[in-house]
């Protein structure tokens, strides 16, 4: 293989994006864009379409901020899944098609995967307990023989989806978890003290897994009995955010691990990210959380996995270069340290 930089590319829901490593596996910021639907929830076809027609100036740009050319890229690597079924196949096509061109070859990751290695490669963890919070995945996960075991997860819909239909439910567009959490703001800094008397909400722990629908039905049936919509963003943040850092805890106690590293989109969040904190210091471990540019979907995480793969030997033949819809964390063998 010629030695040279990795491109990755990211498609697995309404983000569509390119990234690059170094040779030395050295990230670079991604050129990336993220469709947001004015109303409704997210239809495959329309990211699809988004994907491919903003293919090409994503690809120059993200050449361009790094001032390289494609003579300098030496493999591709693609989210090969999970995700909807239409955005991979946009980005596993073009990958396919830039492998083919340039003579590179091509290699299929695990998103899921990826958030993880990004983490660590930002955070510099070594073992950590990984809860990872997105739109569609919620999973606290740790390594154990080779694989990223999940120990617990979400048991109906991702954490971030959660936020993101409550949102929309009361007028607020795709992605609703960062207004959920300006609001929160708004509420503390009317109420310097708040008490979650007359906010409370069914609490979403069952066992080492999670589950949010009970919790967002609560949440509209309190807006719509008049309790401060402010109020109710805050109270979502503390039950949902609470019982993700409930079930990491659980995972520290139970594995002796003494690291937690927060990922995906969920983990912008700042009071997430002070629970984890607290939490840790409480038990002498460390909280440890990437840039938000790594934490939501970015073609930089693919190309990082991407180049862990072939360092590891690994690469993947058009024939089976195949997307797959429903991959799991811990479907993908991890052969590197
Ligand atoms: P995956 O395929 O891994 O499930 P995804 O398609 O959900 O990823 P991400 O970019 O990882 O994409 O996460 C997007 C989610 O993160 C959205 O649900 C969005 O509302 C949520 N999010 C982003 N920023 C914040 C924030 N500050 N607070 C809470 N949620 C946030
Ligand atoms: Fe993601």
């Amino acid at each position: 293989m010629r030695e040279g930089w990795i491109l990755g590319i990211e498609s697995t829901a309404h983000t569509f994006s390119f990234g690059l490593v170094d040779p030395d596996g050295k990230p670079r910021p991604s050129s990336s864009d993220t469709l947001r639907p004015t109303e409704g929830g997210i239809h495959p076809r329309e990211a699809a379409d988004h994907h491919v027609d903003l293919s090409t100036q994503l690809f120059s740009k993200l050449l361009s901020d790094n001032n390289i050319t494609t003579r300098e890229i030496g493999a591709v690597a693609f989210s090969q899944g999970p995700g909807m079924g239409a955005c991979l196949r946009t980005g596993a096509a073009a990958a396919r098609t830039i492998s083919e061109h340039l003579g590179v070859p091509l290699i299929g990751v695990n998103h899921c995967v990826a958030h993880i290695e990004i983490g660590r490669e930002q955070c510099g963890c070594d073992d950590p307990i990984l809860l990872y919070v997105s739109g569609g995945n919620t999973q606290v996960i740790a390594r154990l023989d080779g694989r990223y075991r999940v120990l617990g997860e979400t048991l109906d819909i991702g954490i971030g989806n959660m936020l993101d239909k409550f949102a929309r439910k009361h007028g607020i567009p795709f992605p609703g978890g960062p207004v959920i959490e300006q609001k929160s703001l708004e509420w503390i800094s009317k109420n310097p003290n708040p008490s979650l008397v007359g906010l409370e909400l069914p609490y979403a722990v069952h066992g080492m897994d999670l589950a949010f629908s009970g919790l967002m039905s609560a949440a509209n049936k309190l807006v719509s009995e008049g309790v401060p919509f402010e109020a109710v963003c805050w109270s979502i943040q503390e039950h949902a955010f609470a019982a993700c850092i409930e079930v990491a805890e659980r995972a520290l106690a139970h594995t002796g691990k003494s690291e937690i590293l927060l990922g995906g989109g969920v983990a912008c969040n700042q009071r997430l990210r002070e629970m984890s904190s607290i939490m840790c210091s409480e038990r002498d471990a460390s909280s440890h959380c990437p840039p938000k540019m790594y934490c939501i979907d970015n073609g930089t995480m693919i190309a990082r996995l991407g180049w862990l793969e072939i360092r590891s030997g690994r690469t993947t033949s058009l024939t089976h270069s195949g997307i797959d819809q429903e991959m799991r964390t811990d479907q993908t063998p991890i052969s590197w340290p």
